[in-house]
């Protein structure tokens, strides 16, 4: 992972790395560092830890110069500590590297430059990387571009990176394969970032560079793009961004993840704005209409995604087998990758990733692409690898995600995959006309509905009290509330660092229910009516073993609320339409218990929000 900024341009430079830099922890935060340069030399500070730390570590000094690169670590080789933090300096202290992504053969090419008198002080592939320039262009005489573009050719591996010369401190190249990289042009002036938020309010002129290309950038200058493979120089395409940066402010909120929680009443209104024409009891989605006999022809779906978005998935798949009569097939996409795949010509493939970034979810794209797969996207960050490299596909609109455990872009996400059942459903009357209008209209008012769930978390607030020193969490649905457990047992992992597991309830049965005891909370999702006489008795099992049960149920619920130790009211809905309420108090939940035990709740440990490496 890890955030890459840069500028070049005649503004100080360090007030915009470093406010870049806080802009880009999302993408990894356990160290970070920065060089600025002036003629004849520069500075160059890192540490482990978080920005802050290191903005503190330097707020006393004056660093000026008009040219500097900046950093912020996500581990890959080497622990998080002030060496392995980035940037990197080659053994002549002539180059100066940023990074984002792997080098895979960084190995292989470390042995032949020890061999060749090279010393290193990190444990870094990074290090490798700068240092292998740095040979090739002394080896054979090479201007730094012409090192660079050798060097990146003989990469296996993805990368971002942004280089200096000490002695060149008027020009900065950029290189991509793989990582994302974006550059904001104003005239001459030139800022490095691996999105656009950095810099957007300097300039909302953005070049993505694509795959397999570099760029010498030059004070004063134009831009001088050209591809790494064989040094073609090509046009720069220059794209106008229109983003609102009030919507990336935490305003009264704590943490993102609370604010993006109860965004979500909002959010949801504006994933269904223009899609739902309740009036016409029509659903329209852009992406789709041009596409649309491909779906009513389907003979299959399979969809991919990571993490939550692979919840998302697995939800997707209830919802269009039950509504759209199509059978799914849900991958990790990481192991889609890597499986061999049963993918022939014009099989649909969709992808859902919400920062439209993840690794392995582009191998699975590139994947069912090479194998001629229609590849659909649901994504929520505007102009993504994923958004920009599928058939088709849909936004989800959701607003900028900020906080690292996904909540409002989930919801979003199930939004788009009931629009589509409901789409397909209708074409192929496997729904029947009365029911298609009734969870159009029960759609059209379910964000209502959310914000009467939001009410909950008072009382929600009580439980953890009561929970948070425990070491262990169960999470318990059937049918489609089964992958809203899974959920909600990531979502407290993710932030709360306490051990939870998420089953189908049937399934603890066959082994999960050794482990309870009169210790570990079991969290039921107990609203469904087809299948709640049967939950009733997973409940009771549960209690005969002294478990402690926090049960979602739906308001006016009597057998279940007798039962439990605990009980979450919702408001009722269709089964199709549930996880969209009853993943509300399991976010809440894990938000609340990770507070009370006085984590970053928006930066958990060890984790980042786009995961740009496998
Ligand atoms: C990371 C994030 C998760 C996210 C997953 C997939 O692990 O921390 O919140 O669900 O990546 O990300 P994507 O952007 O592809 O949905």
């Amino acid at each position: 992972m890890c955030g890459i900024i840069g500028y070049l341009g005649n503004k100080e430079a360090y007030p915009i790395l470093i406010n870049g830099l806080k802009k880009l922890e999302y993408r990894g935060y356990d160290s970070s560092g920065i060089a600025i340069f002036y003629q004849g030399g520069y500075s160059l500070y890192k540490t482990k830890g978080k920005v802050n730390q290191l903005e503190k570590k330097i707020s006393s000094l004056k660093l000026h110069g008009t040219t500097g690169i900046g950093h912020t670590r996500w581990a890959t080789h080497g622990i998080p500590n002030d060496i392995n933090a980035h940037p990197h300096v080659s053994n002549s202290q002539e180059l100066i590297l940023i990074h984002n992504g792997i080098i895979e053969n960084y190995y292989a090419i470390k042995i032949i430059l020890l061999d060749n008198g090279f010393t290193f002080k990190s444990k870094t592939d990074t290090e490798v990387l700068v240092n292998l320039i740095e040979y090739i262009k002394k080896k054979n005489k090479l201007s730094l571009e012409e090192a660079v573009r050798i060097s990146l050719n003989e990469i296996i591996g993805a990368y971002s990176i942004a280089i200096v010369e000490k002695s060149h401190p008027e020009r900065i190249i950029i290189a991509k394969l793989g990582s994302p990289l974006t550059l904001g042009i104003n005239k001459k002036e030139f800022f490095i970032a691996s999105d656009p938020i950095p810099f957007i309010n300097y300039t909302n002129n953005v070049l993505y560079l694509k795959d397999g290309e570099m760029a010498i950038l030059n004070k004063n200058k134009e831009l001088d793009l050209r591809k790494i493979r064989n040094n073609h120089k090509l046009n720069p395409i220059i794209k106008e961004l229109q983003i609102n940066l009030k919507k990336i402010e935490k305003g009264e909120y704590k943490y993102f993840m609370l604010k993006e929680i109860y965004e979500q009443p909002k959010t949801i209104l504006d994933t269904l704005r223009g899609r739902l024409l309740i009036t016409d009891g029509l659903i329209y989605i852009d992406g789709f209409e041009l596409n649309k006999d491909i779906f009513f022809n389907a003979k299959c779906i399979t969809i991919v995604g990571c993490g939550t978005s692979w919840h998302a998935s697995l939800i997707g798949e209830y919802i269009l087998e039950n509504i759209a009569r199509i059978p799914v097939e849900v991958e990790y996409a990481s192991e889609f990758r890597y499986k061999n795949p049963i993918v022939k010509k014009k099989d649909i493939i969709i992808v859902i990733s919400q920062s439209g970034e993840t690794a392995d979810t582009i191998a699975a794209l590139k994947l069912a692409k090479k194998k001629g797969a229609f590849v659909f996207g649901i994504c929520n960050v505007v102009g993504s690898y994923i958004a920009r490299n599928v058939d088709a596909g849909v936004y989800t609109h959701a607003g900028p995600e900020i906080g690292v455990a996904s909540t409002k872009a989930f919801t979003a996400q199930i939004i788009i995959l009931i629009l589509l059942a409901l789409k397909i459903g209708k074409h192929k009357s496997t729904i029947t006309d009365d029911f298609y209008k009734k969870l159009c209209t029960e759609l059209n008012y379910i964000s209502d509905k959310i914000s009467l769930t939001l009410k909950t978390d008072k009382y929600i607030k009580n439980i953890s009290k009561i929970y948070h020193k425990v070491n262990n969490f169960i999470y318990l649905g059937r049918g489609i509330n089964f992958p809203v457990a899974l959920e909600g047992a990531l979502k407290l992992k993710e932030i709360s660092y306490i051990h939870a597991e998420g089953y189908p309830a049937a399934e603890m049965k066959h082994g999960p229910i050794a482990l309870i005891d009169e210790k570990i909370p079991v969290v039921v999702l107990a609203t469904k009516k087809k299948l709640y006489e049967k939950i009733i008795v997973n409940i009771q099992e549960i209690k005969a073993r002294n478990g402690k049960i926090i049960a979602i149920v739906n308001e006016g619920d009597i057998q279940v609320s007798m039962l439990a130790d605990h009980v979450i009211y919702v408001p009722e809905t269709y089964d199709e339409l549930s996880p969209l309420i009853t993943i509300i108090p399991l976010q809440l939940l894990a938000y609340q218990i990770a507070f009370i035990r006085g984590e970053n709740v928006d930066q958990p440990r060890n984790l980042a929000k786009s995961v740009t490496v496998e």
